[in-house]
């Protein structure tokens, strides 16, 4: 039997409520929907630093336009989603999506508006209809965080530690999950809630080319499985087409907006990649250019024509990284490359955001709640971490369930060893060269090779349980499917099935804290 741990090693915290593990939108919107319950949000950086939803361009998709419905929004998402979406949960997307929106509205966001004041509307890739509410065109994950992060610090049922990163997730010894190991920089404390919400964003940095924070690497993701947490479909990863090619890391994003507003894509003799359009959705076009990089040519955004002089204004983000790099995207065409994006697979959740282990909730990114499927369509995150961290929040706050120090299962107080920074590099080259856009079997089993000697060298952790996931999942796919394209099997199979794995626990095994 595992030694008692005794109850002075480590410094004690309990939330008399709801532990909230992320300061991006899922998190925030979590944190705020379990109010009066008491919640402590932990973010392992200053909030709106390193969170995906700060860093997007896009905005949030939402059916409001006179020709436009929930219904057909869905539509739209279950299509790109390639036969994997749960159909109930993208209608509860499409549906909520309208008191979401005015939810942001109500924070303050200043979502842009014509002067009849309704919403303007744009157009993505793989949308039906112009949909998207954004805020000062490119600017609205940064607009949306800034409205989000006052009202949480507003928020008086909301504590808020910041700097403090997760280590481990605790449970009892009968497995449910009742706090965390948190690092705040001097020593770990075990924090006790009566349930964890893990918001803990997506997988980018555990690839070389990413368009997400470089921290944002799967963390969450690979706790919730050492946790014993049922993940689904980790091998559907989206890369986003239009990534700038500075050599930047992380890569910053032409926004897929810049082509709704008539942008082309072209070769480097100015002759467009697409001659119908292009709006393809993101797997398709992502495809295409990375076939052209591979034979050697380079692949430009042109935006010259279609946004031209109100370049500064329609789009400064973009606007402002080209100019970092001395170009002038008025004048010069934007060199691309695919990147990294958005995780579609997760933590399998039901509806309230509840796992399949009791006690722990996960939204956002590091989710899969069945609304993505094998490809997400564009500005559908925001969306979902609004509508489904609402809901995860508000489940959470009921899920009441007093434990106490003396129910703690000594394994889980255990730190994870960490991946030193070379490894993590090593291991993000190899994410990229062999489980990227394309793939196949002799390339997945070499880096199910190099996860394997990593874990032999360091144990393992998080990050490398994360990785294992999803090139576990892409070699037993035997087809292609949505954003998870195998060279070796070009064509989907008849039937759509959903990968759920879980990684084998020692629960059973668990020792008992010293009460
Ligand atoms: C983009 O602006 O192209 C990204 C939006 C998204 O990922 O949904």
């Amino acid at each position: 039997m595992a030694s008692l741990i005794p109850k002075t090693s480590f410094r004690r915290h309990t939330v008399d409520g709801v532990l909230v593990i992320g300061g991006g939108l899922a998190g925030i919107s979590a944190a705020l929907a379990a109010a009066p319950t008491r919640v402590l949000l932990i973010s392992p950086t200053h909030l709106g630093d390193g969170a995906s939803s700060a860093w997007a361009q896009g905005g949030v998709a939402v059916a409001k336009g006179p020709d436009d419905s929930p219904d057909r929004h869905a539509e739209d998402t279950v299509k790109v989603g390639a036969g994997l979406c749960d159909l109930d949960r993208v209608a509860l997307l499409a549906r909520e999506g309208p008191q979401a929106l005015q939810r942001l509205v109500d924070l303050g966001v200043p979502f842009d508006r014509g002067p009849d004041g309704a919403f303007v509307q744009g157009l993505e890739a793989a949308h039906s209809r112009a949909r998207v509410a954004r805020v000062k065109g490119d600017q609205a994950g940064r607009a949306i965080m800034a409205a989000a992060i006052s009202a949480l610090r507003a928020a008086s049922h909301v504590t808020i530690w910041e700097g403090a990163r997760l280590r481990r997730l605790v449970q009892t010894q009968h497995g449910r999950v009742c706090g965390a190991v948190i690092d705040r920089g001097h020593g770990p404390v075990v924090v006790l809630a009566s349930a964890v919400v893990l918001a803990t964003g997506g997988i980018g940095g555990l690839f070389a080319c990413t368009t997400t924070p470089a921290e944002v690497r799967g963390e969450g993701l690979g706790m919730a499985a050492l946790a014993g947490a049922q993940i689904r479909d980790p091998e559907f990863v989206q890369f986003h087409p239009t990534a700038m090619a500075f050599g930047r890391d992380p890569a910053p994003l032409a926004s897929e907006a810049l082509r709704g507003e008539g942008a082309r894509l072209v070769d480097a003799s100015g002759v467009p990649l697409f001659a119908d359009g292009d709006l393809h959705p993101r797997d398709v076009v992502a495809r295409r250019l990375h076939r052209l990089m591979q034979s050697g040519q380079r692949a430009f955004l042109d935006a010259r024509t279609a946004i031209g002089a109100d370049f500064p204004t329609q789009f400064p983000t973009v606007f402002a990284a080209c100019m970092a790099e001395g170009l002038d995207p008025r004048i010069s065409l934007i060199p691309v490359a695919p990147a990294v994006h958005y995780h579609m697979g997760g933590v399998e959740t039901d509806a309230q955001g509840a796992t399949t282990r009791p006690g722990l909730y996960a939204a956002g990114e590091c989710a899969a709640v069945g609304v993505h499927g094998a490809n997400r369509l564009a500005s559908n995150s925001l969306l979902e971490a609004a509508v489904f961290g609402h809901r995860a929040g508000l489940a959470a706050s009921r899920d009441t369930h007093p434990i106490g120090f003396g129910d703690i299962a000594t394994e889980t107080l255990a730190p994870f060893p960490d991946l030193p920074d070379q490894d993590l590099q090593k291991l993000r080259n190899t994410m990229s060269r062999e489980v990227g856009v394309q793939r196949d079997a002799a390339g997945l089993e070499r880096a199910l090779v190099v996860i394997s000697e990593l874990e032999e060298l360091h144990g393992q952790g998080p990050i490398l349980a994360a990785a294992r996931l999803i090139v576990a999942a892409a070699l037993a796919r035997t087809e292609s499917r949505g954003a998870h394209f195998r060279r070796d099997h070009p064509q989907p199979h008849a039937q759509a099935r959903s990968t759920r794995m879980t990684l084998p626990t020692r629960t059973a095994a668990f020792a008992p804290m010293e009460a």
